[in-house]
């Protein structure tokens, strides 16, 4: 098994799947203009998120790491025309493009990218009693993960679903002595997942263009 065949499913799933439109095209061409590196999900996880939203019957969204506002687009647009996306970007300069392809996307109604380091942006949701998020896309900075799961869960209600981008890293999720922040921190919020009583979960390993990762899924039960 090797990277070019992962890719080519991956292409062929993604074509007869997941086509991209015109609007998502121009995001990630206007996100590539701008510099932003190319680490958002690919249109065949884009889709996955967009039906866990639509089967969750989601009306609220939360994502957490922007970037240009792909994954933002495919989650955004699981949701009714009243629904609510807030999606949480540390970085100015991403959230400008962010907002540029939600526009496009005709979703600026909808989703509203807000400027910050993610744990003051989740701190000041909480603190304003934001009602609570159906979905919440974990996606950032992977070393604030546990931060990120004690706070989605001020956020949720039972029966919404908290999903992790990025939880196998090529394999090195398995790796205990790793000295990686960003190692550390999924293993931790694996962990916290795992033990917590308000949480049952599992994680799913993925291949594809983007290498080997993995997703975890997590339905607040309590
Ligand atoms: N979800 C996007 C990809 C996000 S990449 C997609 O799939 O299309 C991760 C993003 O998290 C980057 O834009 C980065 O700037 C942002 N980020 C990193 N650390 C952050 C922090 N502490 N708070 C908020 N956003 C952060
Ligand atoms: C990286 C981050 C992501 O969110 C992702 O999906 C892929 C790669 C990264 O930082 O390398
Ligand atoms: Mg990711």
């Amino acid at each position: 098994m090797s990277q070019q065949q992962w890719t080519t499913v991956d292409e062929y799933f993604s074509a007869l799947l997941a086509p991209e439109d015109e609007v998502l095209d121009a995001a990630l061409r206007d996100s590539a203009a701008a510099g932003l590196p190319e680490i958002n999900v690919t249109p065949n996880e884009g889709k996955l998120l967009h039906l866990l939203a639509q089967i969750q019957g989601a009306r609220r969204i939360l994502e957490i790491g922007t970037l240009g506002g792909y994954s933002t687009i495919w989650l955004g647009r699981a949701l009714p025309a009243d629904g609510r996306l807030v999606s949480l970007e540390a970085e100015p300069a991403n959230a400008e493009v962010a907002r540029g392809n939600l526009a496009r996307a005709g979703l600026a109604g909808i989703a509203e990218v807000r400027v910050g380091p993610a744990r003051d942006s989740l701190s000041q949701l909480v603190a304003d009693g934001a009602e609570p998020f159906d979905l919440v896309f974990i996606d950032a900075d992977k070393s604030n993960n546990p931060h990120y799961l004690e706070a989605a869960l001020q956020l949720t209600r039972p029966g919404s679903v908290i999903v992790g981008d990025n939880v196998v890293r090529g394999g090195e999720i398995a790796d205990s002595e790793s000295t990686k922040p960003t190692i550390q921190g999924l293993r931790r919020f694996l962990e916290l997942t795992a033990e917590h009583p308000r949480l049952s979960a599992t994680a799913v390993q993925t291949v594809g263009r983007k290498g080997y990762d993995g997703f975890s899924l997590a339905r607040v039960v309590a």
